[in-house]
């Protein structure tokens, strides 16, 4: 019997568990180490590696990884990647890591009421596993490329550098997909990081929607454009959105319920990229 020992990474560990994270490609994000790197310093520093972050080791060498995430403003704990190398798959560690990273989810905020995994639509191998764990397909997340076309027409909106004192209106906006910042910490975080802008309409002064820009090093060409929106300004904050982009192309994450923007999207020349599954399942709650 192989015992494994699942518990948070060590700080020395980053080399270790980005290999085995790694592993899980093209199922988990593809991620630069350098990328992986920031994120691990930002977690390090938030407490999250030692709270939240996961690793399965066997004889102390790590065979598994999981990184999880608390989204407080919806009351979900999320595991955001998974993966277990290759040689040590179907021995029980992928069902090890899940559970174990409910726990300390669960721990971390004891509200909690689900569980939230993201599957891709192309790992076919992993729907009937997280499915046998309880969860279940709630919604679908598309990943839309296209052009970042300007039209010549006035801007619909004002775009201006987003401020602190932007956060308590845009908390009121809708996110174009389940992990978008609905919560003041993450939302601050963004803006004091930069590439954030707020869309006012004029004719009311008031703020209909958020705008962030991120740059890829492995997409030099493209822009990630993620977005919140006041119910009637999606296509306008999009459309807003696109005009100020510098690269070539834009990418777009957005939830299928946000059916109308989606519309809007395919209509102005962007694709299906990818497209993730958004499982989910109640926290059981002792009676
Ligand atoms: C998905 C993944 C994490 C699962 O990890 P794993 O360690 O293989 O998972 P488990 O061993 O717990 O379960 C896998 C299967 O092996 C079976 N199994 C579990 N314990 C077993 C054991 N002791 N002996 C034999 N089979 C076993 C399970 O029944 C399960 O079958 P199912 O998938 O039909 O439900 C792993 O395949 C992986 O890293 N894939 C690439 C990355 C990826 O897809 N990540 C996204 C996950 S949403």
């Amino acid at each position: 019997m192989i015992e494994t020992v699942v518990r948070p990474p060590r700080v020395e560990e980053q080399k270790a568990f980005f290999e085995v994270y790694e592993t899980g490609i093209p199922q988990v994000d593809s991620l630069t180490f350098d990328g992986f790197s920031r994120w691990w310093n930002r977690s390090r520093i938030m407490g999250d590696l030692s709270t939240l972050w996961r690793v399965a080791t066997v004889d102390d060498r790590i065979v598994g990884v999981a990184i999880n995430a608390v989204l407080d403003s919806l009351s979900w704990g999320s595991i955001w990647e998974l993966a277990v190398s290759p040689e040590w798959r179907n021995t029980g560690i992928g069902t090890r890591l899940v559970q174990e990273s409910e726990q300390a989810l669960l721990q971390r905020n004891p509200r909690l009421t689900h569980f939230s995994i993201g599957v891709k639509v192309h790992n076919s191998r992993s729907l009937p596993f997280v499915e046998r764990l309880g969860y279940g397909i709630q919604g679908l997340v598309l990943r839309l490329d296209g052009r970042a076309t300007r039209s010549a027409s006035e801007p619909p909106l004002e775009l201006h550098m987003a401020r602190l004192e932007d956060i308590p209106v845009v908390l009121h906006l809708t996110t174009d997909n389940y992990w978008g910042p609905s919560d003041p910490r993450t939302l601050e975080y963004s803006i004091r990081g930069g590439n954030c802008y707020s869309l006012t309409d004029s004719s009311t002064n008031s703020i209909v929607g958020f705008v962030r820009y991120e740059f890829d090093n492995d997409q030099a060409d493209s822009t990630v454009i993620s977005f919140s929106y006041l119910k009637g300004y999606g296509q306008a904050v999009v459309d807003c959105a696109l005009r100020e982009v510098s690269t070539e192309k834009a990418i777009f994450w957005v939830q299928d319920k946000h059916e109308d923007i989606i519309d809007h999207l395919y209509a102005s020349g962007f694709r299906k990229v990818e497209a993730e599954y958004l499982a989910k399942k109640r926290v059981p709650r002792l009676e």
